[in-house]
């Protein structure tokens, strides 16, 4: 299926022009990849963000954190990006133009992103792809680049290597002693944040679909993988979600099922995923993305992220086709285990009670009050629970224990190591995550493209309308007076000044141009209601409320306007 994207580039251009969406830097040439908000936009954005963060927020067992955006190298050195988070991009050796390789192949093959470099290679010598800039075909081989920015905290010269986070994901999995502990140490539980991330893309395009600094909003939920989670999937029986497993080769097959059955048939390989896909489902649907023009597609071995096992990505269709809007994945202990060994702290696991305790034989270290007491005096507790918890016995000593920013050294005469009978109540272990991350700026792209109807000529214009759902419009109401004199512009700002006393509400006043330009101003920027003030108005306190879509039109008393604006969400 090809998007339309003549049809994007209008409503680009509307949307730059009524400030919701601009290129940044524009004045100054603009700079590919970095877009603003303007006044609309950023009342949707910041709507958008506000109902992603209630829909998990109101589950119960999830909570907010915000953690730095600049990130030391160790932390992401630890989890993989630095090494792993690269994407092929091909050199021109005529023009020296560099592009992405998997992008110079769409159209060619179906997943170019799934491939490697030399694969990238022949499939581009294969097709005998051109260069984009000068046409010829000449290409150095793909070469794989960090897309991570860099920078230095401190001095350049003697400071900290780090780099603008790629993904919100680490802040929590950081945070996940100060989240277990808020928990009472009971899983499954889950933590959002919301915030940017960077990524240095090579050749961004396609307006908001490739920003090098952009919108995330992710959640980890951590679970024991061994405990079973029921999540009533049978509820949501009547949504079949068109679904693409595993597309292997050219091909790709859809299938519509209920989440429950999926997970029943093994497609969708853990319950917890199919929960979240189907509660991802329900929201972008609740923030005004047509159900039809959304599919989920489980990656390729190949394909995958390097911490996950199993990935599913919300594709949303729209102008430039099918698009990553959404990616849950599951990332099993990779990162939490990564920490910890690199961090040698051990505080990223959990305690899981056994149903039955067990006598064991174990060699342990079991550490010698008389020593720790005097060294270690407040922090004695900790160094003895650290040591008695050991699940192997350090091949040797001094050994280098990490907590709270400070490094408390433990050498071998603090300790006895010894064979002993204990009881095993339990046993700590690494939760695994599960992780739905959100690009939230290409979700607002998409409900802006599924709102956008171009109606009809009027005017010698396309007559525009964004049919955006309450639940995100930048503007609830405006109040237009049929002429601004007689008294007809104080009452209409009267009735914007009640509505915006009702919290929640937004409402504007227009008084310029004729009522017929007002009306489609409104439509064209999603203002679900028109209430237009007229000299009967000044006679009898009645008002015209116009309805966006239908543009029907009903005359009603203010009174029972406002309990109308009071009642509307
Ligand atoms: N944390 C998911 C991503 O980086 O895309």
């Amino acid at each position: 299926m090809i998007g339309d994207e003549a049809k994007s580039r209008r409503l680009m251009s509307l949307l730059k022009k009524r400030g919701f969406l601009q290129p940044a830097f524009e004045i100054y040439g603009g700079v590919a990849g970095l877009y603003d908000y303007g006044p609309l936009g950023g009342r949707l954005r910041r709507k958008v963000m506000q109902k992603w963060l209630n829909h998990w927020i109101s589950l119960g067992n999830i909570v907010e954190i915000d953690s730095p955006t600049i990130t030391p190298e160790e932390v992401l050195k630890a989890s993989g990006h630095i090494g792993a988070f690269n994407d092929y991009a091909s050199e021109c050796n005529s023009c020296n133009s560099i592009f992405r390789s998997d992008h110079l192949l769409e159209g060619f093959h179906t997943n170019p992103d799934s491939l490697d470099g030399s694969s990238l290679d022949s499939e581009i010598e294969l097709h005998k792809i051109p260069c984009p800039s000068c046409s010829k075909v000449d290409w150095l081989p793909a070469k794989p680049l960090n897309l991570m920015f860099s920078t230095t905290i401190g001095s350049s010269k003697i400071g900290r290597k780090a780099y603008m986070r790629p993904e919100t994901a680490q802040g929590m999995f950081l945070q996940f002693p100060s989240i277990y502990r808020h928990f009472r140490s009971k899983l499954p539980f889950g933590a959002v944040q919301m915030g940017k991330g960077y990524r240095n893309e090579i050749s961004p395009r396609q307006g908001m679909i490739r920003l090098r600094e952009f919108n995330m909003a992710e959640l980890e939920y951590f679970i024991d993988p061994l405990m079973k989670i029921e999540h009533k999937l049978n509820e949501w029986d009547s949504i079949k979600l068109k679904l693409i497993p595993d597309p292997v080769g050219n091909d790709p097959e859809e299938i519509l099922l209920s989440v429950s059955d999926a997970v029943k048939k093994g497609i969708i390989r853990h319950q917890t995923v199919g929960w979240f896909m189907i509660k991802t489902y329900e929201l972008m649907s609740e923030l005004g993305i047509n159900s039809e023009l959304m599919r989920f597609r489980q990656h390729e071995g190949d394909e995958m992220a390097h911490y996950a096992t199993d990935c599913w990505d919300l594709e949303i269709f729209g102008g430039y086709g099918w698009i990553e809007c959404v990616g849950i994945a599951y990332r099993g202990c990779y990162d939490l285990e990564a920490h910890q060994k690199s961090s040698k702290s051990n505080e990223l696991r959990a305690w899981r009670d056994f149903e039955e305790h067990i006598t064991v034989e174990k060699r342990v270290c079991s550490p010698i009050q008389s020593k720790i007491g005097p060294v270690f005096k407040d922090k004695s507790k900790f160094i003895t629970d650290y040591l008695e918890s050991l699940e192997e016995i350090p091949q040797k000593f001094p050994i280098v224990i990490a907590n709270q920013g400070e490094e408390h050294i433990i050498e071998s005469d603090m300790v006895e190591i010894k064979n002993t009978k204990i009881i095993q109540r339990g046993e700590w272990f690494i939760p695994h995550v599960i992780e739905p991350a959100f690009g939230i700026d290409r979700i607002i792209w998409h409900i802006l493209e599924h709102s956008h109807k171009e109606i009809s000529k009027k005017d010698d214009e396309n007559y525009t309308v964004l049919s955006l759902n309450s639940d995100v419009v930048p503007i609830d109401f405006s109040v237009y007076p049929l002429f601004e004199k007689d008294g007809m512009g104080l009452a209409s700002k009267k009735i914007v000044e009640n509505i915006r006393s009702i919290k929640g509400i937004n409402a504007n006043y227009d008084g310029s141009k004729s009522i017929g330009r007002r009306y489609a101003r409104g439509d064209e920027v999603g203002v679900p209601f028109a209430i237009t003030v007229d000299h009967q108005s000044l006679e009898d306190n009645t008002i015209t409320l116009r309805e966006r879509d239908s543009q029907n039109q009903k005359r009603m008393s203010i009174e029972d306007l406002l309990k109308f604006v009071s009642e509307y969400k």
